[in-house]
């Protein structure tokens, strides 16, 4: 199949994937205006209006085609609540290479949620969307990211000193990265 791909829901044991929507907004203000869940992210905690902006972005983001495209889906439960959101971005077209990322509300951290959807993830790209690469990028310090990387058999593979100027100080990126041959789904 591979690329272009339009989004279609994604279901797992646990969680389910699909696109964020207006009645999400007050779980993913909770979600993305949490100082504890942006501590290690590229962004400060959000305002309402900063977080209304993303949902509708990543509310109509559903085709993945060229490089930088990305769709962002809710983690949800059983009952359909929000638990975090996923990543997959489309890094480089040409050589089949996305980035994977991940976020969860606290309350629902250390249950094996994010790799489960992460799997789910990881299973689309090289199923249908034939990727070959898949790439992960975290702050070193953040233990629980670079866990779940090592859970998801991802390979450590560079570690840049002081790469980017973030939240006023140099800041290391660890990048772990998997190939279409290396993925062994968990299902
Ligand atoms: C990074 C992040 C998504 C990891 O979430 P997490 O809940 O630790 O990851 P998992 O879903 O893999 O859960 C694993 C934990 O659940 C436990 N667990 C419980 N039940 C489980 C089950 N049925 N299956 C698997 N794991 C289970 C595991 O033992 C593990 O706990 P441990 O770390 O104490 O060993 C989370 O810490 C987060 O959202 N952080 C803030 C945002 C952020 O920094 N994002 C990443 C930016 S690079």
């Amino acid at each position: 199949m591979g690329l272009p791909w339009d989004f279609h829901p994604l279901d797992g044991e646990r969680v389910h994937l699909d696109l964020v929507r207006d009645d999400d907004f007050d779980a993913l203000y909770a979600l993305q205006s949490d100082p504890e869940v942006c501590r290690f992210l590229l962004f400060e905690p959000r305002s309402r209006d900063e977080v209304q902006k993303v949902l509708e972005r990543d509310a109509g983001n559903r085709r993945l085609a060229e490089s930088g495209d990305f769709v962002q889906p809710a983690i949800r439960d059983g009952s359909g609540e929000l638990l975090g959101t996923v990543l997959l971005r489309i890094e480089s077209a040409a050589d089949r290479t996305a980035e994977i990322g991940w976020m969860l509300r606290p309350a629902a951290q250390g249950k094996g949620y994010a790799r489960e959807a992460a799997a789910l993830l990881l299973d689309l790209a090289f199923g249908e969307l034939e990727l070959h690469r898949v790439i992960a990028e975290l702050d070193p310090r953040n233990a629980a990211s670079a866990a779940l990387c090592r859970r998801l058999e991802m390979r450590h593979e560079a570690h840049h000193l002081e790469n980017l100027w973030l939240k006023g100080e140099w800041t290391d990126t660890e990048t772990y990265a998997i190939l279409d041959r290396e993925w062994r789904s968990p299902a």
